[in-house]
């Protein structure tokens, strides 16, 4: 009789709290390992647990640390959710975790295809040893300024033609580039090895190059024999974009490792660290321990921030000791991407000057996507927005007309000119357009641009651009001189090309003479 009653109250309970909480079929509430899954996102864990409407979960990944699971659905013994990774232009990631027979699967449609992993019930060592551990976040100050990167920072970069296979001979190899072409002394000073050196931590969680690199310390000491400066890259994140591994948790031990070796510049690009890094305060945060880090190992090193413009970077970049920052997605070598980058988005021109510069990407060419016409615009539209220069070609094999594009002395000066002004846009007519930047000397640098396929006439009219009439114009390539160009001045301009002045005032033709 008792034993009914308490069968009864029993099935009434669990009647009760089955329509408190959905059923989800099989239990699958608890911690589960995923064995074997792709190493994009790289999931590890997942924790899923009953809510008063549902289901709620996270997953852990290598490259995400633990993200909540969205959109839950369940159905009987399964589970589906989705993953956002923070990046806005990357569509949410969709998993299902089911049971197949006696097993438990986790399928997805991850970054890099689709995928399915075994799972089973974490013990407790599993647990404690794939748990992911949030590193703190220093509260936001603002470091003062250094005195680094008075002009915009001028170099070599491996990404854009070696991508990850980067190597210290190739290293060596472009800094003897670099002196024996001239581009050193135009002005490329930095070394810079992108994505792809790091090899794994060892058991003090120091950072080790991998096997291509034998000895950085070495490397650096050999550029810095040829009187250039050496750069190195990390991420935020627990990965850095091709994979490798980040300095999450490690920022301060990392950078102590690069002071070490006697590197000069890094670039912390976010990468995966956007699955958590996702909001203006944390993603300044996570800049600034950094910044910090690397001002207190003592030696300079210029800062190179790389969260691809978001939340306006360039107005706390200089904040978290930044002395530029990326303000565009990544750039390839093809003109309709590089105009895209170089005419649209140009960051905001006022965050930049000496010591801070708006980045819009390393330079594609020599790399042969683009005609010399188009190139000679990339570099002009670069040093009109008083960019960085960061080559992005193999300076060993590189073509005479290349290097001498590079290194033309003209198109420096005004990328590097002290003012530091950023150039813009003073006027467009359909696909021409007429930029200027103000220089230290009181002249201004005119580019005239033609973006269409064909060659055309550009006009620019002073007062319509800023500028006193009859200034005269001198232009930078043809080497020509037009004293008196009266209320304006017209070019013809090679499709997607450009013509590049520097119109000196009216009113500095006596000192000149
Ligand atoms: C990102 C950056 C690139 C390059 C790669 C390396 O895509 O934007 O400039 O550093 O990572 O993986």
């Amino acid at each position: 009789m008792i034993r009914r009653a308490c069968a009864t109250l029993i099935g009434l309970l669990a009647a009760l709290g089955a329509q408190a909480r959905p059923p989800i079929g099989a239990d699958m509430t608890g911690d589960w390992v995923v064995t074997a899954a792709p190493s994009n996102p790289g999931v590890r864990l997942l924790h899923i647990a009953r809510a008063a409407n549902g289901v709620t979960g996270t997953i852990t990944s290598d490259w995400y640390g633990e993200l909540p699971m969205l959109d839950v659905t369940t159905e009987p013994a399964a589970l589906s959710f989705s993953i956002y990774n923070g990046n806005p232009r990357i569509a949410r990631m969709r998993f299902r975790f089911a049971q197949v027979g006696s097993q438990w699967h986790l399928t997805g449609a991850g970054r890099r295809g689709s995928s399915d992993a075994p799972a089973h019930r974490a013990t407790g060592a599993e647990l404690a040893r794939l748990t992911f551990h949030a590193a703190p976040l220093p509260p936001l100050r603002e470091l003062p300024d250094d005195g680094l990167a008075r002009t915009p920072p001028m170099g070599w970069s491996s990404w854009n033609k070696f991508e990850a296979a980067i190597d210290d001979v190739t290293v060596r190899a472009t800094a003897d580039a670099m002196v024996r072409s001239g581009l050193r002394d135009a002005g490329y000073h930095y070394v810079n090895i992108d994505d792809g050196w790091q090899g794994a931590r060892d058991a003090q969680g120091i950072l080790h190059p991998n096997a291509r690199f034998p000895d950085m310390k070495a490397l650096a000491d050999y550029v810095h024999a040829r009187g250039l400066k050496i750069g190195i890259y990390s991420s935020p994140g627990p990965k850095t974009c091709a994979g490798f591994p980040g300095s999450y948790g490690h920022a301060a031990q990392d950078a102590k490792t690069f002071a070490a070796w006697g590197i000069d510049y890094l670039k912390y690009d976010l990468c995966s660290g956007e699955g958590f890094f996702n909001t203006a305060e944390s993603v300044r945060a996570t800049y600034q321990e950094m910044g910090a880090a690397l001002r207190a190992t003592g030696r300079p090193i210029v800062y190179s921030l790389c969260e691809y413009g978001r939340f306006d970077v360039g107005a706390w970049g200089r904040k978290v000791g930044g002395h530029l920052w990326r303000t565009t997605r990544d750039i390839t070598d093809d003109y309709g991407n590089m105009a895209g980058i170089g005419f649209e988005s140009d960051g905001m021109p006022d965050h930049a000057g000496p010591g801070g510069w708006n980045d819009p990407d390393m330079l594609e060419i020599g790399n042969g996507g683009m005609t010399a016409d188009e190139e000679r615009t990339h570099l002009v539209l670069w040093a009109m927005q008083a960019a960085p220069l960061m080559l992005g070609n193999d300076l060993t094999t590189a073509a005479p007309a290349t290097l001498a594009l590079l290194s033309n002395r003209a198109v420096i000066v005004i990328d590097q000119d002290r003012l530091g002004v950023q150039g813009r846009r003073a006027s467009i007519d359909r696909a021409t357009e007429v930029w200027t930047k103000m220089l230290a000397d009181g002249t201004t640098a005119v580019a005239l641009f033609n973006r269409a396929d064909k060659a055309q006439d550009v006009v620019a009219v002073w007062r319509q651009i800023g500028l006193a009439d009859d200034g005269a114009v001198h232009d930078v390539w043809t080497g020509t001189d037009t004293p008196h160009p009266g209320t304006n001045y017209t070019a013809r301009v090679p499709a997607r090309g450009v013509v590049l002045l520097i119109v000196r005032p009216p009113s500095q033709r006596q000192i000149v003479g």
